[in-house]
This record gives C-alpha cells, structure tokens and sequence, in this order.
C-alpha cells in the first residue's frame, strides 16, 4: 500500500499473505527426508503454512505423518531436505530462544525445583538475576504454580508438571510457541481443564502457538485453524479455519459439525 493511500484512511482487507510483517512464522516449500536402512524414506512433502502473530494453529495427521518433524524443524533441531523455515523473516538454522518446544512428557529435570527448571531457561537470556526470578515468579502465577514454586518434579501430578513446563516454554517470552501433543498424557478431566488454561494462557500471552494433537475436539476448542495433515509422505489435506468465538462450548453444535468435518478428511487418509 503507498504512503498516500494509507492517508486517505484506505485499509486493504486482510488478507493474511499479504503482508509479510503480519507473518512470523513462514514454513516455505519445506520437505523432509530421513535415510532409513540407507534408503530414502520421504516424511514430509511439500509444506507451505503461515501463522500470523498471535494466532493459534493446530496440527492433526494420523501417527507417523510428520507432525512432530515439523515442530522439530521449526525449532531448529532437524534441518528440512528442501524449503525453507522463516522465523520474524529470517530463516531458521539452529534452535534458538525465539522458539520453545514443549513435549508431551514435561521433560523438567527431577533433580531441580519446579522454579529452578522454569529458571534454567532463562540460562542464555541477557537479563539479570533479579529480573529473571521476577519473570520466573510471573510465569509461575501465569500456570497457577506459586505454592509449587519449590517443588519437584516427582512430587506435581501430570497436569501440573505439564503446567510446569509451559511455564519453562514461555518464560523467554518466544515468538511461537511450539507444543507437541502437550495433553496426550493426561487422563481427560484434567486434559479438558487443562486445554482451557492453555487458552487462558495463550489469551494472557498473546504468543502465536503451534500445537500437535490427535484429538479433533481439542484441536476445534482452540485453534484459530486446523491444519489436516495427510500420511506417506506428510502434507496438508486441508486447512479449516475455527471462526467461533471462544470460550468455545464442547457440546456447540456448530463446533460438532466442523468436527464431523475434520473426522471425515482424516478417515479419508
Ligand atoms: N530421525 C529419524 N530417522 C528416520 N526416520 C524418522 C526420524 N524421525 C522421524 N522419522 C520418520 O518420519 C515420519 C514422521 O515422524 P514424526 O514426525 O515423528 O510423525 P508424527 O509426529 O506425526 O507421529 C515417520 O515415518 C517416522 O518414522
Ligand atoms: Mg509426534
């Protein structure tokens, strides 16, 4: 848009590639291969998605259809065979504090408390002392874990240390938001309470947010979009966007029809 026409108030629709500024995570042609018993096993195809600043998208794919590849590309672990992962518009070449990953096992280090694990973290982040205790004791009231502060890890249920280790994932204050089936573990009432934390986080946050799951119902309740992802070798089906308001209710019939949706694309695999 030229200088002038944004004087005449004129706003173009948003169109979400329209504007690469708006864009901050670019995964761009993106393929992936591994070398299995020296053979070529191709596990991604061609992959191109945009998430925009702040929104929260979900990926869901049958098992073994690359889901947990792409996370690991974009968090800089595993480099794509072809394409390109952009990051803010710089391509991604190794981890870095801009992206945090959060696995469904919270991986928190059983020799330290839940505020020392959130603490490490901020390891290599330039800040002081001070003013990373202050952001750990933040992070901490942020997932509902002040009175577990000194805790450790043996001693949390697994929704708690899973709230741990989103903690740990947003204390550097990332741009995205990488989270690998988060919920997978735990057993339904406290996932049900818990995908409703993460949005009462995410809202808190406002950091765009990748999420991994395999179930419809939690990826309809959360995302902005749903990317359905198709098997050997992976690649996006369908991309459903979720223009309900939340908090969204589990029995909306609405939300049941995009879920019939979504469950038909993915028996179609
Ligand atoms: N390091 C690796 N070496 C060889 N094959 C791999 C490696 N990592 C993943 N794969 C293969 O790539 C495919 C996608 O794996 P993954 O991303 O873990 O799938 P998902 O998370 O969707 O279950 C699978 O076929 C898996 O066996
Ligand atoms: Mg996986």
């Amino acid at each position: 848009m030229t200088h002038a026409a944004e004087q005449r108030g004129f706003r173009p629709r948003l169109v979400p590639s329209a504007d690469p500024e708006s864009e901050v995570l670019v995964l761009d042609g993106v393929e992936k291969e591994f070398t299995v018993d020296r053979r070529p096993v191709q596990a991604l195809a061609r992959i191109d998605l945009q998430l925009r600043r702040g929104e929260f998208v979900c990926l869901i794919g049958a098992s073994g259809c690359g889901k947990s590849t792409i996370l690991r590309m974009i968090a800089g672990l595993e480099r794509p065979t072809a394409g390109e992962v952009r990051v803010g518009g710089r391509p991604v070449t190794g981890p870095g504090l801009d992206r945090s990953l959060v696995f469904q096992e919270h991986r928190l280090l059983p020799w330290a408390s839940v505020e020392q694990n959130v603490y490490l973290a901020l390891d290599a982040v330039p800040l002081g002392r001070a003013e990373k205790w202050r952001r750990v004791a933040e992070h901490l009231a942020l997932v509902g874990l002040t009175d577990f502060a000194r805790a450790y890890p043996a001693q949390l249920s697994g929704g708690m240390a899973q709230r741990a280790a989103i903690a740990r994932g947003l204390v550097a204050n990332p741009a995205i938001l990488l989270l690998d089936e988060p919920l997978g573990a735990l057993d339904s009432l406290t996932r049900s309470y818990l995908q409703d934390e993460l949005l009462r986080i995410w809202e808190a946050e406002g950091t765009t947010t990748l999420m991994v799951t395999h179930d419809v119902e939690e990826a309809l309740l959360l995302a902005d979009r749903v990317v359905v992802l198709d098997p050997r070798p992976g690649r996006v089906r369908e991309i459903v966007r979720v223009d309900l308001p939340r908090p969204r209710r589990r029995g909306d019939p609405e939300l049941a029809t995009l879920k019939e949706r979504v469950l038909g694309e993915l028996r179609h695999l």
